[in-house]
Parts: structure tokens; C-alpha cells; sequence
């Protein structure tokens, strides 16, 4: 809690590109969550090191993430976006919170266990201590709720694990987040595998629409997309490529999936495709648009990273000093 509303908090990498899946899944439903929380979105480039990167791509992709969540219609004088390098108390409480995590809970994260074993030549410290930082990231902002999909459920849990040991010792220092389950929107599958969801890591090109694809790309995706030799378009679960692609139509379009059905009823799959893949470049033309013209604009976005860095940085050091306290560490003389 902070202040008069309840605070979410919500992290993301920087690398590899926003789909669809993201965006009408997630993001697009974000922008008016500030009516009810006080929202902080922190482009975490701090967790991107734990994987070896090129420094140019990261900072221009960091950059870019930001850009994409005001272009979303992210309202950054409503909502905190920031770097989490910018805010040093992010690595500060990491480190205490370090003191405070056990080597066996750390030991069971799957996601360690995968990314270790793709990037078996740098299990490096980092990689292990991945979902510390990612505790703090929470706990620094009290966050009420925190919106996450079902693979950082287990980070999630650690997460509150080490904020209810901390508060058992020292008292109520940390809000206990809970997952975020308000309003989710539609859950956007593959389109070359419909019964796997869209991923921004699918080694697969074809089976995922990215949010900077230019038309042409995206119009090619949805005609490749699988779907059945049933030759009718229904809803329903019996055909996954059909029900994927209306689903698509349906969150790009507002329609439901009734209207939907009537509107395609006789038609084919071709006719289908098409007016889904319009739909999507109807939702993503709007979006790039406003990308290419912050993009242009350096001083806004630039006094966006500055001020909203100030104000996350407010915030975070309050808790921060708090837990220094606790632990002992001497007071600082003014
Ligand atoms: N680990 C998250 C992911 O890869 C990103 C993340 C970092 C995060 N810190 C967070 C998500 C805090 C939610 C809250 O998706």
C-alpha cells in the first residue's frame, strides 16, 4: 500500500520482442489499472545480465520496452515505468534479502534448472540468486498485486516465502504480494502450434506476431497459421487453429465470438485469415505509429526516464531504509 491505493508492481525483460500474445493477453489491459493501484512498471535490465548480452542491444531494447509501454497507452505521469539500474536500492535489498534465502529454496527453481541447463557454459551466481533480485523488485514497492503468468508463479511464491520469514523476525516491514488476477485478457496461442501459447521465444518466426511487424509480415503469419481440415469455422475446442484465429479476431475487433461465427458462417479459411490479419494490422498500425513518434521525440521520453526514475527511487529508498534498520546496520547522520 502506498498511499491511499493498493500498489502493483510488475517487472519485464527486455529481450526478445512483445507479441500479440502480450499485448492483448496483458499490456493492452494494463492502462487503466492506475484508477485502482498505484502502478510500477520496471524494465528490468538488472535480471536481462544474468544472460550474456551485447550492451548496445540491450540499452536500445530496454529503451525500446519503455517506449512501447507509454505508446500502449501506459500514462507515465499516472504510472511509474523506470529502469530498475536507475534505482539503486533494487541491488541494495537484493543483497539483504540474499542473507535471508536458502541455498535448498533456491535449488528447486525450475527456472533456474532450464536456464542453466540452455546456458550450460555460464551458470553464473546471478542466474541462482534470479528470483532474490526479483523479490526485492516486489517488496521495495510493497506491492499489494503483482500480474504474472503462470511460469514466474514459483518466483511469486519464494517471493512472499522470504517476505513472511523477514516479517516473522523483524516485524511487519513487507506487504505480502499477492498474484494479480483482475481482468485478464485473451489468451493468444500459436499459430503454428495451437495448442501452445504464443511465445516471444518460439523459435518459430511463423508462430508469432510481433508488435513491430509491418503488415505484409503479419498479413504472411495469419495466411501460414495452422488450422484443421474441417472446413467449417466454429468455435470451439475440437478445432484449436479456428478457435485461436477468432479468438484474435475477436479481442482485436471487441467482436464476441458469436458475432464472429455468424459473420464467417459459409466462408472459408482463406476469407478467415484475412480479415483476422487485417484486424491485427488495424490494432498494431496505431500502436507503431505512436513508437515512431515518440521514438522522434528524445526530450520527452528522456524526462520520462529521468522523472519517473526520481519518483521510483522515493519509494523504493523508504523501504529500503526501513530494512536497513531492522538488520542493524548503523543510522545514517544528517
Ligand atoms: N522474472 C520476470 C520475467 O522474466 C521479470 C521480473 C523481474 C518480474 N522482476 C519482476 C515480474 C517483478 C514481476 C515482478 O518475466
Amino acid at each position: 500500500m502506498i498511499g491511499e491505493k493498493k500498489s502493483l508492481f510488475s517487472g519485464m525483460q527486455a529481450t526478445g520482442n512483445l507479441t500479440l500474445g502480450n499485448y492483448l493477453g496483458a499490456l493492452r489491459n494494463w492502462v487503466t489499472l492506475n484508477e485502482e493501484y498505484e502502478c510500477f512498471y520496471c524494465v528490468v535490465d538488472e535480471h536481462s545480465i544474468t544472460i550474456r548480452q551485447d550492451p548496445a542491444v540491450l540499452r536500445k531494447r530496454a529503451r525500446a520496452l519503455l517506449t512501447l509501454y507509454i505508446a500502449a497507452g501506459l500514462d507515465p505521469e499516472k504510472n511509474c515505468i523506470y529502469y530498475q539500474s536507475h534505482v539503486s536500492a533494487h541491488a541494495e535489498l537484493a543483497w539483504i534479502l540474499n542473507c535471508f534465502t536458502y541455498m535448498g529454496e533456491l535449488n528447486r527453481m525450475t527456472q533456474f534448472k532450464d536456464k542453466a541447463a540452455k546456458h550450460a557454459d555460464n551458470i553464473n551466481a546471478g542466474l541462482f540468486t534470479y528470483p532474490v533480485l526479483m523479490a526485492a523488485d516486489i517488496l521495495l514497492f510493497q506491492a499489494d498485486v503483482v500480474p504474472v503468468g503462470i511460469d514466474q508463479m514459483q518466483h511469486l511464491e519464494i517471493t512472499r516465502d522470504i517476505a513472511q520469514r523477514f516479517n516473522g523476525i523483524y516485524g511487519d516491514v513487507f506487504t505480502i504480494p499477492e498474484v494479480y488476477l483482475g481482468k485478464v485478457g485473451a489468451k493468444i496461442m500459436s499459430l503454428q502450434d495451437p495448442t501452445k501459447k504464443m511465445s516471444k521465444s518460439d523459435e518459430n518466426a511463423n508462430a508469432s506476431i510481433y508488435l513491430m511487424d509491418d503488415p505484409d509480415t503479419v498479413m504472411r503469419k495469419c495466411k501460414r497459421a495452422v488450422t484443421d481440415s474441417e472446413a467449417q469455422i466454429l468455435y470451439r475446442d475440437e478445432q484449436p487453429g479456428v478457435k485461436n484465429l477468432l479468438d484474435i479476431y475477436c479481442a482485436c475487433t471487441g467482436k464476441t465470438a458469436d458475432e464472429a461465427v455468424k459473420e464467417f458462417d459459409g466462408k472459408g479459411y482463406g476469407e478467415l485469415k484475412m480479415a483476422v490479419g487485417e484486424s491485427v494490422v488495424a490494432v498494431l498500425k496505431p500502436l507503431q505509429d505512436e513508437v515512431a513518434r515518440l521514438e522522434k521525440d528524445k526530450a520527452y521520453i528522456d524526462n520520462i526516464i529521468k522523472t519517473n526514475a526520481e519518483r521510483a527511487n522515493y519509494v523504493a529508498t523508504k523501504t529500503l531504509r526501513k530494512v536497513q534498520k531492522k538488520v542493524g546496520f548503523p543510522e545514517r547522520i544528517r
